[in-house]
């Protein structure tokens, strides 16, 4: 049993043993993969080990032995705290900015190769202003963006595309679909000259491998220059129906720097990319699930149920598997205090798939999205949550729904590697899964 602390007493620092396994277990996989850009071998060797399984097994080990509260480890020279309880996690997002901030040091070290004025590694005092922003332009409130009809052009075109391609080679496999997904994306945020930039993406690539070594890797000031300049060159030709025209009639003051809150859109949309292409996975091995997708189509044009089954992506196979605040003040928690700069982890998968409390936490099940969730819920948090979370997620669900439902509407897939579905596993590599395509 833990022991009882008292209000001034630290929260509990775990033994060295359990140190060497947290470190291994839950927290070197993610960067490992690359936490800005995968790297495609690390995250099938995470899979051939089903490393996420054993990731949420350790934390089911530490909260038995510490209990529910906090633990601290030193990661780095870091003080590093995690959370191991749903009413922590909610308290954590919900006072952010103020007491937690997600402009972390780790983040701000990644993030600062390519967009050091992104809102999310701002100051509050920035933050303040940018963070509005890219709720402005992505419409963060409303699940049907006003471009809606632009980005079904750019969806459905593409997927065409796609299709023409995959009948030719019998097959959809990862490096076909991420060239769409690429064409797409570039169509939606920079416009419809942008499609075929792909020296737009490689810039960002560039910059993002440097950012996966934090601030361990000096920055590229030369190619992120010309990265953001390309930026900007998009934004003053604001082609109708782009993002980049909808920053270009903002009304902006002057620090809210609107190019540099551009490369997370297009850095971001990546995620999306692998929870698109998981489902796909899903709905194969759920051949019911495929054939209610397909009716949806051609009935619901908001798509609820395809938009669950990317969210379930999402929640199996989180794309943000470390939500990282940091601490502006000391903390006080049920085991004790945290000084201020302590850097909280909020491990997803373990609040996803925590099979001690979840009963479907290793099965496709869907309807945990369809019905009414609210904040004090069990947390399930790939976009993260309060005020932190993701302004892009009804942008993220109205186009990977219109992928997915696309793709289905138009052809049989059947995956050439069946995804075992009870229990479905800890970790799936997208750039593995190759498909067979036959017509409807
Ligand atoms: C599957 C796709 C996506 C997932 C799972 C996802 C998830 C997240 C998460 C977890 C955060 C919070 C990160 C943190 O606290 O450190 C975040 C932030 C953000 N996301 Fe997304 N995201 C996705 C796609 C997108 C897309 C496509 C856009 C834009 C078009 C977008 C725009 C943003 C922005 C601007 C922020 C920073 C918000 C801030 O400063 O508070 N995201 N996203």
């Amino acid at each position: 049993m833990p022991a009882a602390a008292s209000p001034q007493s630290a929260v509990p620092v775990i033994g060295p043993a359990d140190h060497a396994r947290v470190l291994s277990r839950v927290l070197l996989g993610p960067v490992i993969k690359g936490p800005i850009v995968r790297r495609p071998k690390a995250v099938g060797l995470a899979e051939r080990f089903d490393a996420d399984s054993w990731g949420v097994a350790e934390m089911q080990r530490v909260r038995a032995r510490y209990g529910a509260g906090p633990v601290q480890l030193r990661v780095a020279g870091r003080r590093v705290a995690l959370l191991l309880d749903p009413e922590d996690v909610h308290r954590v997002l919900n006072e952010t900015p103020g007491t937690f901030s997600p402009a972390s040091l780790e983040k701000r070290g990644a993030l600062n190769h390519f967009e050091p004025k992104s809102s999310l590694v701002s100051s509050s005092e920035r933050r303040a202003s940018r963070r509005p922003f890219n709720e402005q332009i992505l419409e963060t409130a409303r699940p049907i963006h006003s471009h809606a009809q632009a980005m079904t052009a750019a969806v459905t075109e593409e997927v065409s595309a796609l299709l023409g391609h995959a009948d030719f080679a019998g097959v959809l496999d990862w490096d076909a679909f991420a060239v769409m997904w690429g064409r797409m994306v570039r169509r939606i945020v920079l416009g419809t000259s942008a499609r075929d930039d792909e020296q737009v993406t490689d810039d960002l690539r560039r910059l993002r491998e440097r950012a996966n070594l934090s601030y361990f890797m000096p920055q590229n000031r030369g190619l992120r220059e010309r990265f953001l300049g390309r930026l900007q060159d998009y934004i003053e030709l604001a082609e109708p129906g782009s993002l980049a025209a909808m920053v270009a009639q903002a009304e902006t003051a002057d620090d809210i720097a609107p190019h540099q809150q551009i490369p997370q859109w297009l850095f971001a949309f990546d995620a999306e990319a692998w929870a698109t292409f998981r489902a796909l996975s899903l709905l194969t091995a759920h051949p019911e699930a495929a054939e209610m997708a397909r009716t949806e189509m051609a009935q619901a044009p908001d798509l609820p149920f395809l938009r669950a089954t990317v969210l379930e992506s999402l929640r199996l196979w989180p794309t943000t598997p470390l939500i990282l605040r940091d601490s502006t003040v000391e903390t006080r928690w049920r085991n004790g205090v945290l000084p201020a700069g302590t850097s909280l982890v909020i491990y997803a998968p373990f609040f996803h798939r925590d099979d001690e409390t979840l009963p479907e936490a290793h099965r496709f099940s869907p309807e945990l999205w369809l019905r009414d969730r609210d904040d004090t819920d069990w947390p399930l948090v790939p976009f993260s949550g309060g005020p932190g979370m993701c302004p892009g997620r009804n942008v993220v669900l109205l186009t990977s729904s219109m992928v997915l439902g696309e793709l289905l509407r138009r052809r049989e897939f059947t995956a050439q590697k069946p995804l075992n579905t009870d229990p479905l596993p800890g970790t799936l590599s997208p750039f593995s899964s190759r498909f067979s395509v036959r017509p409807v």
